[in-house]
């Protein structure tokens, strides 16, 4: 009885992995936003070329970057990749939604089966420190950094972000700053208003706007990151870099009345969003931004890829940009990386992979059209339009911050925590309930 107890469960579990496979391939096609027929061209191309068997094998690359503003920078850096090594099958496993809302779930799944994807996208810091390599599921590249010779080619804060305990686990493709408020320039100049740099002239700015019927702050927290995104920047700028990062590790408490103040002010940003803004996705917002209807948008710097090279806009013409008030200083890093997953088949194909991405050229095809700045330090500064080289220099010079919407400040389940308690925040307004249930989840850590 036992054992036909024992079939009935296996059976169950294989007919729920299948149903979950079918899901995920669904979340691949999907996409949300304008281009589903091209990654459909893209997974045809991919299944060719997979049918055609590279000698080399198989690489499957998995982030999710796939549509509008995200997908044209992997895609050039695959191409180089396959120039390079036409003997590599390339398969790009990319799972639609912004800032990893399906693909993290995905990969958890498949971390779990033990069915790594070759190679993935996971944030520098505790996204990629406490989730895998806590779990053991990495392989350090120690060996690998001194062959290619990158241990002085990346920021030494920068690989402190991708190591434990003295191992390597990653190799970072760009840096974000998330700390950034792009705006439309003809809205500003038709009234008369100059980009803020502190809370009080945002609201200013913002009733200005408001009165002359503008969408102060265009919002698409359909995702609830985007929100989460624009707290802990108001957090970053009220506490600090290093006050904002000791509240994330738990020295700092949520009712330090500077938090308590950062709560109201973000609750007094979010009087100025547009009102449909949990139906719209990020690109979706921004593109509010780029018609005129609002005026600005706080976006980490994928949304400067977004512009320039999906709505065809001009840095500095027709969308400018400035530090979110009260951060000149600060630089909200986000930096994707890839690794060695560990039990791969295909570890050669791999490393090779890592080695284009962490080479120059490599950069330097990736991120002008991704709008983030090379993780390298000695990257080719010509290849940036005015706001990369911009961020080059304030990366150099800024003190900087982990973000907390993208990995890097804290773990994954504090940061779902955090998600849902900004998202009720959003529609609530109840500063000492957002506050309280931050501080809870940080005692469950
Ligand atoms: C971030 C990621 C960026 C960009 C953004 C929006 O988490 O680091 O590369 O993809 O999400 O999806």
């Amino acid at each position: 009885m036992r054992k036909f107890f024992g079939i009935i469960v296996m059976l169950i579990f294989v007919l729920a992995m299948v149903a979950c496979g079918a899901d995920d391939s669904d979340e691949e096609q999907s996409d949300g936003n304008d281009s589903g027929t091209e990654e459909t061209d893209d997974s045809q191309e991919t299944e060719e070329a997979a049918a055609e068997g590279g000698e080399g094998g198989d690489l499957e690359i998995f982030s999710w970057w796939t549509g509008a503003g995200e997908e044209d920078g992997l895609n050039a850096l695959i191409e180089l990749f396959e120039e390079e090594h036409p003997d590599i099958a390339v398969e790009n496993a990319a799972v639609a939604g912004g800032a990893g809302t399906n693909a993290k779930a995905v990969l958890a799944t498949r971390m779990q089966g033990n069915d790594p994807p070759s190679t993935f996208q996971v944030h520098a810091g505790e996204e990629l420190n406490q989730s895998w390599v806590a779990a053991d599921k990495m392989e350090p590249l120690n060996d690998f950094y001194e062959e290619e010779e990158l241990m002085d080619k990346f920021p030494e804060e920068l690989i402190d972000m991708v190591s434990q305990d003295g191992d390597i686990y990653s190799v970072p493709v760009n840096i974000h700053r998330g700390n950034v408020i792009f705006y439309n320039m003809s809205v500003f100049e038709e009234n008369g208003l100059e980009p803020p740099t502190t809370f009080d002239e945002f609201l200013d700015v913002a009733e200005e706007l408001d009165a002359a019927g503008v969408t102060p702050l265009a919002l698409g927290d359909k995702e609830a990151w985007t929100a989460t995104q624009i707290f802990e920047n108001v957090l970053l700028g009220s506490l600090g870099p290093e006050d904002y990062q000791a509240l994330w590790n738990g020295d700092i408490s949520f009712d330090d009345e500077r938090v308590v103040e950062a709560a109201e002010t973000f609750k007094q940003m979010l009087k100025y969003v547009n009102e449909d803004h949990a139906s719209r996705n990020w690109q979706d917002s921004a593109q509010l931004v780029s018609e005129g209807e609002a005026a600005m948008i706080n976006m980490g710097d994928w949304a400067k890829g977004y512009f320039s090279n999906d709505l065809d806009m001009e840095v500095n013409e027709d969308f400018g940009y400035f530090a979110f008030p009260e951060t000149t200083d600060e630089f909200m890093v986000i930096s994707d990386t890839f690794g060695l997953p560990s039990g791969v088949e295909n570890e050669e194909e791999v490393k090779e992979f890592l080695s284009v991405l962490g080479s120059v050229e490599g950069q330097d095809t990736f991120n002008p059209l991704k709008g983030s700045i090379p993780a390298r330090v000695d990257a080719d500064e010509s290849k940036y339009d005015e706001y990369g080289v911009d961020t080059i220099e304030d990366f150099r010079e800024a003190n900087l911050a982990p973000s907390l919407a993208h990995g890097s400040a804290a773990s994954e389940g504090y940061l779902t925590k955090a998600n849902q308690a900004v998202n009720i925040f959003v529609t609530q307004g109840d500063v000492e309930r957002l506050l309280e249930s931050l501080e809870t989840a940080m005692a469950e850590e």
